[in-house]
């Protein structure tokens, strides 16, 4: 429930924040949609002006800054060159076994020129798709503006994901090249990245050329005229620091990033340069109320959309000093984080629900023993907090001085959608309002604005910049997806459920479909079902997502065996363990039961919901449409 009391920012914060009046700039931005946008855009470097702001003449495929011509590199880093931010650390990056890495944005361009000629070297053309699975590791941003750099899209794998996921991705974009690491370190342990992308390879065999960073040299599989060392290459004539950067159209692909939906094929979602540029730096700008001599750390990995739009372009097109860290935020022990806010003087934080409870079940004196005075904002992203982990990360981590801005968006949104400025009144739990130029509503089924507190759909009403235009080799899956529930009204259906109160403020209640969020990381029910029913002794499975303390949601699981196959402690680890290596241990099914049925509707169809119900001794609610 929400809580009463409001949480006011403190008279400094308020002095010194850019936007001071929330209320009448979001009433300009709404009524001027267009002179708004253009107002942000006219901020960025354009080599040739837009004609015009907004197109929405082929619904819903919309096009933002039309006829513009820039690339998202000549803002985050080419522009800066000639600026004082030419010397100022744009990455600070520290990896888990404590060994550091620095570089100014001068030394940034240097390391995407050379990576970016190298990629030329090996055939790289405008509008190829490129696939990028690396660790946390300063050569995955690299990469990602190299790539950006000479109009190449990356498609960007979360180093967390195993075979098939990463199969799956490389086969969908039909990339020639895959840019990946030997390894990473997590927890102490060698994260085997190199091995997975030679099974992943193996299964999609689109891919002629394997780029590899070597980060933990531990000894790793090369094939002769397939494979090739990151260092080898860069210490080629090919690989000189000098790269012009590819003129792009504001409309052209940035990039795909693959998301989970309601069907086991994962989503291609489209992002450009020019609309996505403009919005991740202003909500960026505005939301973490950015200042020069911050250093801003976003503790996401790049390969979510969070890592892209606030880890790497966002901040990057706003000249920030970025903190980017490599491994598990409690190792070797729990304070792990806090020891290197108060090292690198760290003012902003950003972070997920999970992390924040993750850490606080470690107690105060872990985080109390550090001094964490250089904290200005705290940020959240990716499920709803829980008044209590939100007051922890206040008191304890903020010091009691620090807004927290939760923001909810998504990966389709590319930024963020409903966030607090950091001077509004806070309540826990509450994203708070909708950002500038977006009309947030909770509606029906038909459609109609629900009371005040009363659950309902989650809707936007119309595209904002950021958004996806697409998905790879698929609109009419977007158009469906996404636009066709309130196609009269032409709203956005976010799939989300949430309520807003007689403030005005947002409250999100979770996902209406078969998305789960698990610590924060979205999957798909079908994506942990097919990989079940790639198992030998599996007919049919089913998951859902019940609440867990720590992450948010836990998956649990009923198989159906094949005939002769008997359900074990033994299979069942085994069915988990199945899951963890097609998918990645995020997707590792908390529990597995066996059963002889699964409840279905007449067409066939599994009704998870029923399920779910039954798990929570719930009533099942209406049965009608089940199957004898
Ligand atoms: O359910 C919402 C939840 O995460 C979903 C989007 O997931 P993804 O595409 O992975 O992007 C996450 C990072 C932007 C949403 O549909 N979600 C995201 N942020 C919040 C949230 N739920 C509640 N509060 C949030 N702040």
């Amino acid at each position: 429930m929400s809580e009463q009391k409001l949480y006011m920012p403190s008279q400094t914060f308020i002095e010194n924040a850019e936007i001071k009046d929330y209320q009448s700039l979001y009433d300009y931005s709404i009524e001027n949609r267009e002179e708004f946008w253009n107002t942000e855009a006219q901020k960025l470097q354009w080599v040739t002006p837009y004609n015009a702001v907004f197109d929405y003449s082929e619904k819903p495929f919309f096009q933002w800054f039309k006829g513009g011509k820039t690339n998202i590199v000549l803002n985050a880093i080419d522009r800066h060159l000639h600026t004082s931010c030419l010397n100022k650390l744009a990455i600070i990056w520290e990896g888990e076994p404590g060994d550091v890495r620095t570089l100014s944005y001068h030394a940034l361009n240097r390391e995407v020129s050379k990576f970016a000629n190298i990629l030329k070297a090996m055939g790289v053309r405008k509008g190829d798709i490129v696939t990028i699975y690396m660790p946390q590791i300063p050569e995955l941003p690299i990469a990602m503006l190299a790539c950006a750099k000479i109009g190449a899209a990356h498609s960007v794998v979360y180093g967390g994901f195993s075979v098939e996921a990463l199969a799956a991705r490389i086969d969908d974009a039909k990339s020639r090249v895959l840019l990946t690491a030997d390894g990473g370190w997590r927890r102490g342990k060698i994260t085997d990245l190199k091995s997975i992308a030679n099974e992943a390879m193996r299964r999609s065999p689109t891919i002629e050329v394997c780029i590899t960073v070597k980060r933990t040299g531990h000894e790793v599989e090369m094939e002769n005229d397939r494979d090739f060392w990151y260092h080898d290459l860069s210490a080629l004539p090919i690989a000189s620091a000098k790269c012009e950067t590819e003129v792009m159209d504001s409309e052209d692909m940035l990039f795909i990033l693959y998301t989970s939906g309601t069907t086991g094929k994962p989503k291609g979602l489209v992002h450009t340069h020019g609309g996505y540029s403009v919005y991740t730096s202003t909500t960026h700008r505005y939301i973490f109320d950015i200042k020069d001599q911050d250093r801003y750390w976003c503790a996401a990995d790049p390969g979510w959309i969070t890592g892209h739009s606030y880890l790497v372009y966002g901040p990057l097109i706003n000249g920030t000093t970025i903190m980017m860290y490599e491994g598990a935020p409690n190792h070797p022990y729990p304070n792990r984080w806090w020891q290197m806010i108060e090292k690198y003087g760290v003012t902003i934080l950003y972070t997920s629900p999970t992390a924040i409870r993750g850490l606080m079940r470690f107690g105060d004196n872990w985080v109390k023993r550090h001094d964490l005075s250089t904290l200005r904002l705290l940020g959240s992203v990716g499920e709803p907090i829980n008044p209590e982990a939100w007051r922890w990360y206040h008191s304890i981590v903020g010091g009691g001085r620090c807004p927290i801005v939760d923001t909810w968006w998504q990966t389709e949104t590319g930024g963020c959608m409903i966030a607090p400025l950091p001077t509004t009144p806070l309540k826990p739990g509450s994203a708070s309002k909708p950002f500038f130029g977006n009309v947030v509503k909770v509606v029906d089924d038909g459609g109609n604005d629900v009371e005040a507190n009363e659950e309902g759909k989650l809707v936007i009403t119309h595209p904002s910049p950021g958004m996806a235009r697409t998905i790879l080799g698929d609109p009419e899956r977007w158009a469906q997806t996404y636009w066709s529930e309130f196609a009269e009204k032409g709203y956005y259906s976010a799939g989300d459920s949430a309520r807003i109160d007689e403030d005005g403020y947002i409250w999100i209640i979770g996902r209406l479909d078969d998305v789960i969020k698990v610590s924060g990381y979205r999957l798909g029910t079908a994506e942990v079902e097919s990989a079940l029913v790639s198992h030998s002794a599996v007919a049919e499975a089913a998951a859902i997502a019940l609440p867990h303390e720590l992450k948010g949601n836990a998956i649990h699981c009923f198989v159906l065996l094949k005939q002769g196959k008997t359900g074990s402690r033994e299979l069942e680890d085994e069915l988990k363990n199945h899951v963890a290596k097609e998918i990645g241990p995020i997707a590792k099914p908390d529990s597995i039961a066996f059963v002889d049925s699964l409840p279905k509707t007449r067409s066939g169809k599994i009704m998870r919901r029923v399920l779910k119900a039954r798990a929570q001794g719930l009533d099942v609610g209406d049965i009608s449409t089940l199957e004898e």
